[in-house]
């Protein structure tokens, strides 16, 4: 029985998580976010109401779950109390439930101003971030200056801190930007504010995850994002500013040899949004069909995601350095009806395929595909791997043969249903 399970995207996120999460929760006992912020986003559907999460784990609205943000996370206090408060809408009170690291960082209005100016400026090179502060924030973590949850309960150490963090921002705001000033007092009054509403949530996240491991409990890792935007193995600079791959140890207090399952989860093709190459991004109809079928919008930022088919070299290489065992493969009912579909199994590049895989930069790498015959009868809600036509059947396979896991759940459709659990775990 695997007890300690993660959840990770192996593209550049929106890989389908909350619809996996929710094939898993009635297993579950608590599941945990680990990095990131709320630049993630997972819709879900509750109660015929649609829910996005991007800072709790979706899988929250399951009640029997306890879940908790480890402290990898960047934490907006105004994005958790709105997220709160359209969650309870729905779900009821979850204050016993939600338990939040005191030592995350914070994510403060000079984050997301700075965010937000870098991203507008001409000068600098775009990145296309969610705007959110979630750079900004892991910058000062980083840069050992960060406001951590528990420095709101101490108000000397906490004017002492944003005094400091105003003098460096608002020299910024000033000087590079022209931008308006930020003012101490109003924001220490707003942080001590909100650490009055937070504290029935604040706790110590490792001791109760401990305990509950010594429970024999059944906890999901929950990734944010994708591991192509990871910091250091992703796509750099094209990526978020947080660990996703072996982040799970760091961002939360357990050991790396806690994990007892990684689950991958890769769409059927590939999707990205914000700046950044894209080897197998299709700019032709096929493109347009692809956005259009898969309903493909960002769920943080309502931007429309780009698309392309299926990166292999680059979904080969993501299994590899984050571990994965088994893969869930998502969105497969999108590609229904095309009479022939590509597979990208190796780049042509100047540079070594050696050279990529170390420095990600896939700048100038050509996709080589493969094509693959397209099936007529529909994957669409589709419950059982036997009842799929032969074609799709082989496209799955070719995937378990490039990634070199097997595919052990196969997502047919957006309704929980739709969903072919090959491996039980
Ligand atoms: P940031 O995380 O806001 O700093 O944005 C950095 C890059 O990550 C941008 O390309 C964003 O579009 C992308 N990104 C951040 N969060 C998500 C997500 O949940 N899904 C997809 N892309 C994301």
């Amino acid at each position: 029985m695997k007890r300690n399970i993660s959840l990770l995207g192996l593209q550049w996120g929106d890989e389908g998580k909350g619809k996996v999460v929710d094939n898993l929760a009635k297993d579950l006992d608590a599941a945990v976010r680990y990095q990131g912020g709320h630049n993630a986003g997972h819709t879900l559907i509750v109660n015929g109401k649609k829910i996005v999460f991007h800072l709790l784990p979706s899988a929250i609205c399951h009640e029997n779950i306890k879940c908790f943000i480890g402290r990898g996370v960047v934490v907006s206090l105004d994005a958790l109390f709105s997220e709160i408060k359209e969650a309870e809408e729905v779900l009821g009170e979850i204050k016993g439930r939600l338990r939040i690291s005191s030592a995350c960082s914070l994510i403060q209005p000079y984050h997301i101003q700075l965010d937000q100016l870098r991203e507008q400026s001409n000068n600098l090179t775009k990145i296309g971030t969610t705007g959110r502060g979630i750079g900004t924030s892991y910058e000062d973590r980083v840069g050992r200056r960060s406001i951590r949850i528990a420095d709101l309960y101490n108000e000397e150490k906490l004017r002492d801190k944003l005094y400091q963090a105003l003098e460096f921002y608002n020299s910024i705001f000033k000087n590079s930007f022209g931008a308006p000033q930020i003012d101490l007092q109003e924001l220490l009054d707003k942080n001590l504010k909100q650490a009055e509403d937070l504290k029935p949530y604040v706790g110590n996240v490792i001791e109760e995850i401990r305990e509950l491991q010594d429970q024999d409990k059944k906890i999901l890792f929950e990734g944010a994002q994708g591991a192509l935007l990871d910091i250091s193995l992703g796509t750099y600079p094209y990526v978020t500013s947080s660990n996703l791959i072996g982040g799970v140890s760091s961002g939360v207090g357990i050991s790396p040899s806690d994990i007892d399952y990684t689950i991958g989860i890769t769409k059927a093709y590939t999707t990205r949004v914000g700046e950044g190459p894209f080897p197998t991004e299709l700019f032709d109809e096929m493109g347009t069909y692809l956005a259009e079928k898969g309903g493909e919008v960002g769920a943080t930022t309502g931007r429309p995601r780009r698309c392309g088919w299926l990166d292999g070299f680059l979904l080969n290489n993501m299994v590899k350095v984050s571990g994965v065992n088994g893969l869930c493969l998502t969105k497969i009912d999108v590609l229904d009806g095309l009479e022939k579909i590509k597979i990208c199994t190796d780049y042509s590049s100047a540079q070594t395929k050696e050279a990529i895989i170390e420095t990600m930069d896939i700048e100038d790498a050509v996709p080589l595909y493969l094509e693959l015959d397209g099936w007529s009868e529909p994957t669409a809600g589709k419950t059982d791997y036997d009842d799929l036509n032969a074609n799709a059947k082989a496209f799955i396979e070719k995937i378990e043969e490039i990634s070199g896991v097997p595919v052990i759940m196969i997502s047919t459709g957006p309704k929980r249903e739709d969903t072919i659990i090959r491996k039980k775990i």
